[in-house]
């Protein structure tokens, strides 16, 4: 019996909903430190040529194969092709290895949140506090702990409405404060040098791993390639716009990543001195940067509280939206109820991101090709599976489904406006780019190459 979906009320619904789920840690801590690692400026060009062309390309497919067919990832693109159902599960896998150590994440934002909260922020803006605090054995797991039960208790009681209220008066306020803290980071003695660093583009630091890492981003920021915008647009209405709703979507979440950049490089030049060494912090940056900016501002502790509770705001409308993902999978899979499904993924959520939040201390042993559990995790589903997917989706409505099938679900409501440029990046330019990358990823991890 075909099921009655519900859909999105209004336009702005359905954009304000997928720009919840596409803003998050993506933009507030990955984009950063991975800007200011591979050549700041440059890789903010490379991330805006690829945001507009092979984003806005795979996030129009995305929406419109969910709407298209009214179904999830599983059953989109096994409706449409019958040889294409591996797509559908290969693509549900990405979110399987992400959530995990989303979680452990959002459990240092929360560590910071009570630091800031118990007014310790000097303590916070000392060197050393954030290595201290990953690698104890305790203390970031019970942190993670937390974080998660947060998100599956949402998830298992459905208070996703209240959350999505509280987020429409959150999210602005998230916006008004990065532009707040970007312009003090700005202003501090030395930081001009760093947004020279992220704004002018020095081309002899262009490479492929520039790329690799920048197109992963992408990915990760708007959650594409792991079978979500197929969802998000199975519950989008038929009349709302979908070319003008991905324009809307892509803007807000470049445009947060943008404003954390110009927060976060700045500081490093003026707190930090712009070194290699400073700048390629990775996943630390935003924990060892952001302290020392709040750390020297008036009210401080303050601004510094608000900022990661907004953070946490965002990190927990991201990872609601990826458990949420996981318990729809297993649910529809076994047929098991929501209860049943939501114990069995916070049991898989605990038992991988515990490793993954050891691995930075006692069990830091565990490295597979040289990296942390973390970073492997992060390695595997942003630079090999997700452009596997993508480019799979790119052959898959390229040459199976066909690009016009696309078009013509876009065009249900006005004109396509860039129809002909869509199909040479669908069915041309973003399949090549795949590929170059993904030999380039493995070679790298295989150390065949280094850069
Ligand atoms: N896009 C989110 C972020 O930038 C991460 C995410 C990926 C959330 C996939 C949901 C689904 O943080």
């Amino acid at each position: 019996m075909e099921q009655q979906r519900g859909s999105f009320t209004g336009k702005l619904g359905f954009v304000l909903a997928a720009a919840g789920s596409a803003v998050g840690l993506g933009n507030l801590w990955r984009f950063p430190y991975l800007a200011a690692k591979y050549g700041g400026g440059i890789f903010l060009l490379v991330y805006l040529i690829l945001a507009v062309s092979f984003g806005f390309a795979l996030m129009i497919t995305e929406i419109a194969l969910g709407r298209k067919t009214r179904l999830s990832a599983i059953g989109a693109y096994e409706a449409l092709n019958r040889k294409f159902r591996f797509l559908g599960y290969l693509s549900c896998v990405v979110p399987f290895i992400i959530t995990p150590y989303y979680c452990v994440i959002g459990g240092w934002v929360l560590k910071y949140l009570t630091v800031f909260v118990t007014n310790q922020v000097s303590e916070a803006a000392a060197d050393d506090f954030f290595t201290n605090f990953i690698t104890q054995p305790g203390a970031p797991v019970v942190f993670f702990l937390i974080y998660v039960l947060l998100g599956v208790v949402v998830v298992r009681f459905g208070v996703e409405k209240g959350i999505e209220k509280a987020s429409r008066i959150m999210m602005p306020i998230l916006i008004v404060m990065t532009v707040f803290i970007a312009i003090f980071s700005m202003m501090q003695p030395g930081a001009m040098e760093g947004v020279k660093y992220y704004l002018m583009p020095d081309f002899s630091r262009f490479n492929a791993t520039t790329v690799l890492a920048a197109m992963g981003q992408l990915f990760y920021s708007m959650s594409l390639a792991m079978g979500i915008m197929i969802t998000y647009g199975s519950y989008m209405k038929k009349e709302a716009n979908l070319e003008q709703s991905v324009r809307q979507i892509e803007l807000f979440d470049t445009g947060i990543a943008f404003m954390a950049g110009l927060m976060i490089i700045p500081a490093v030049f003026a707190f930090s001195g712009g070194s290699e060494e400073a700048l390629g912090k990775g996943p630390s940056l935003m924990f060892i940067t952001l302290p020392k900016v709040f750390d020297s501002m008036k009210f401080g502790t303050v601004v510094g509280a608000v900022f990661f509770l907004l953070v946490l705001f965002a990190a927990l409308t991201s990872s609601i939206s990826l458990t949420e993902t996981l318990v729809s999978i297993v649910s529809d899979k076994f047929g098991w109820t929501r209860k049943k499904s939501c114990a069995v993924i916070l049991i898989f959520l605990v038992a991988v991101g515990i490793p993954v939040s050891l691995g930075f201390g006692v069990w830091s042993f565990i490295a597979p090709f040289g990296m942390s559990l973390l970073d492997f995790f992060d390695f595997i589903s942003n630079s090999v599976l997700m452009p596997i997917v993508a480019f799979l989706t790119c052959v898959f409505v390229g040459y199976v489904v066909k690009a016009k099938a696309i078009i013509e679900e876009v065009e249900i409501n006005g004109a396509f406006k860039f129809k002909k440029f869509y199909t040479v990046m669908i069915k041309y330019i973003a399949p090549v780019c795949l590929v170059a990358i993904l030999i380039f990823a493995i070679m790298e991890a295989m150390g065949v190459i280094t850069v």
